[in-house]
């Protein structure tokens, strides 16, 4: 064990953390830990944008709107009202760090910024950077760090648990174990402040658009020390994944719909009018749930989105990553269409905190897909996601920042040491990660019902276990590490989706198909010691 320090640890190294990063080292020493390499984060291959108000065609109260009504009665308006206002200055904020988005003309002001339209939005106020939206804001936020002297970046660092020192209410967060995947080492990196910034948890699932980095960690370590989590149930799922054997994570971006892509059936029938009046546009839980009814009516395994109606110039200029890769595959976008199908995209709940990003344990504070703030509810409005991951590390860092004396004070002259010290190549878990898959996609996927997930829970449970006892027994390395945590944040999944007996936003439950409000008009908080 090799013992590290620094003020602020920062797990992470996508939007989130990132722009924590830059903000805090400027109140002290910043390490950021990353498990893989520096821009491997679901914000590398964020591509429709991040939604703000830049135009003057479009207002504050309309984006606010749009997003209530996406998140189905769970958002938190207070905190809607924040996010939303705070979209131009942020956007604002990308430009300054050297972010080039898409404008309209060579005018470069920001009231010329070409935007994307996407489901659930009443008006185009997407801001991007053609169809590579994540990996233009990535790359700026990475310059950006590595030009700050107070700030180091630690790439194949994957944390392991958090350290929490102290009994009852005196209990807090001083840092973090974590793996050093170059040395096989283990590292206690002690720290006032931690801020999880992990992401999603995709891979909990077979069929997924997020990167292998997105095993749910964050959410793990937390529940792991303590902290609550809530409405874990509402896993979003993009409708459009290529249907490819060679390509099983690519996005097909939805700003493709709002540029006037068709999905349509396959008997070449556009479906979406028969499902919900705003037709290619619907909220992401509805044309994933048309796209499945259709794909098993038909029987045929995907969908089709059709572009070929469009011009050709305009498609390869507006999304030449998606033309490049398709082309790549054989797929002529311009004159074929796309086969498509939904998959696991987006957490929408994780570690609980408050309007400034701090969860229940002091000295931890959580921003961007890894935590659940209030903005989201039952369901994410398109494009709300990078902006959230960059408003809460924003407020996380100004209350962080001030924090850090009194955080330092009081820290334990010894920190708590690990139980976990042995480290081992050996991992025999293709089989454990196989049923975990299978559980999640047949039992805990788009449409839910009692009996599939009270099979799910058991199973999960049983993982979860198999999880802890695989990296006590067997050793540490990232496989162990990462299927104890995929494992566990499956099971707070299935957990949260069997407690909630009704329907709203992307939880469906064949059984209990209606919402309802009378009892469940509150959000799933699960803490505790689980399983
Ligand atoms: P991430 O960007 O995922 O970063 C997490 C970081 O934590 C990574 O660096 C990872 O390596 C690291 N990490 C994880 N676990 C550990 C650990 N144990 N130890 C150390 N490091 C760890 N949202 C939008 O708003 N607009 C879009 O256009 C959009 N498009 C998307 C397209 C795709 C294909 C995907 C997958 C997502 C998209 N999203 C989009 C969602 C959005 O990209 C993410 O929600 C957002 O980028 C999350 O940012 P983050 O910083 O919270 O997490
Ligand atoms: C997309 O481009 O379709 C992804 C947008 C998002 O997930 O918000």
């Amino acid at each position: 064990m090799v013992d590290e320090h620094a003020d602020f640890l920062i797990i992470g190294s996508g939007i989130a953390g990132l722009w924590a990063a830059l903000r805090l080292a400027d109140h002290g020493r910043v390490i950021v830990i990353t498990k893989k390499d520096e821009a491997e984060s679901n914000t590398n291959y964020a591509q429709g944008g991040i939604a703000a108000v830049v135009s003057q065609l479009d207002s504050i109260d309309s984006h606010l709107r749009d997003t209530l009504s996406v998140g189905c009665g769970l958002c938190n308006r207070r905190v809607v009202r924040r996010v939303v206002d705070a979209g131009p200055r942020l956007v604002r904020d990308l430009i300054e760090v050297g972010v080039r988005f898409t404008y309209r003309d060579s005018s470069r002001k920001i009231t010329n910024l070409d935007l994307g339209l996407e489901g659930g939005h009443s008006a185009p106020r997407v801001v991007h950077a053609t169809d590579l939206t994540g990996q233009e804001i990535e790359a700026a936020l990475l310059k950006g760090l590595t030009n700050h002297p107070n700030a180091e970046l630690w790439v194949h660092h994957l944390a392991i648990d958090l350290m929490v020192a102290g009994t009852g209410s005196d209990r807090r967060c001083v840092g973090a174990w974590a793996f050093d995947r170059y040395r096989r080492l283990i590292r206690q990196i002690a720290a006032p402040v931690t801020v999880l910034a992990t992401g999603g948890a995709g891979q909990v699932y077979r069929h997924t658009t997020n990167p292998e980095i997105a095993t749910g960690d964050g959410v793990a370590m937390a529940f792991r020390a303590g902290v609550p989590v809530a409405n874990m149930e509402f896993v979003q799922f993009h409708p459009t994944r290529l249907y490819h054997p060679k390509a099983k994570r690519f996005l097909i971006s939805e700003a493709v719909r709002g540029a006037g892509g068709i999905l349509r059936n396959s008997r070449g029938e556009a479906f979406m009018a028969k499902y919900h009046p705003l037709r290619d546009l619907a909220p992401r839980d509805i044309v994933a749930r048309a796209i499945v009814t259709e794909c098993r009516r038909g029987g045929r395994a995907c969908a089709c989105l059709d572009l070929t109606h469009l011009r050709p110039s305009f498609i390869r200029r507006r999304f030449p990553n998606i033309y490049r890769r398709c082309r790549e595959l054989g797929i002529d976008i311009t004159r074929q269409p796309i086969p498509v199908v939904p998959a696991a995209h987006y957490m929408c709940g994780g570690v609980i905190t408050d309007a400034s990003g701090e969860t229940e344990l002091d000295g931890l504070w959580a921003s961007g897909e890894v935590a659940s703030t209030g903005l989201h509810g039952a369901n994410r409005l398109a494009s709300n996601s990078l902006l959230e991951a960059m408003y809460f590390a924003d407020v996380a860092a100004a209350s962080a920042g001030p924090a850090l004396r009194r955080l330092r004070q009081n820290l334990p002259a010894k920190p708590p040491r690990s139980k976990l010290a042995k480290v081992t190549r050996i991992a025999r878990l293709k089989h454990d990660w196989d049923l975990l898959h299978d559980t999640m996609w047949d039992e805990v996927g788009i449409v839910r019902e009692q009996h599939g997930l009270a099979h799910a829970v058991a199973r999960l449970t049983e993982l979860a276990r198999r999880g802890d006892r695989r990296l006590r027994d067997d050793g540490i390395n990232a496989d162990t590490i990462e299927f104890r945590n995929a494992a566990l944040v499956g099971l707070l999944i299935a957990k949260s989706a069997l407690t909630r007996t009704e329907s709203r936003g992307l939880q469906f439950r064949s059984d209990y198909p209606r919402t309802d409000d009378r009892n469940w008009k509150k959000d799933t908080v699960i803490r505790g010691v689980l399983p």
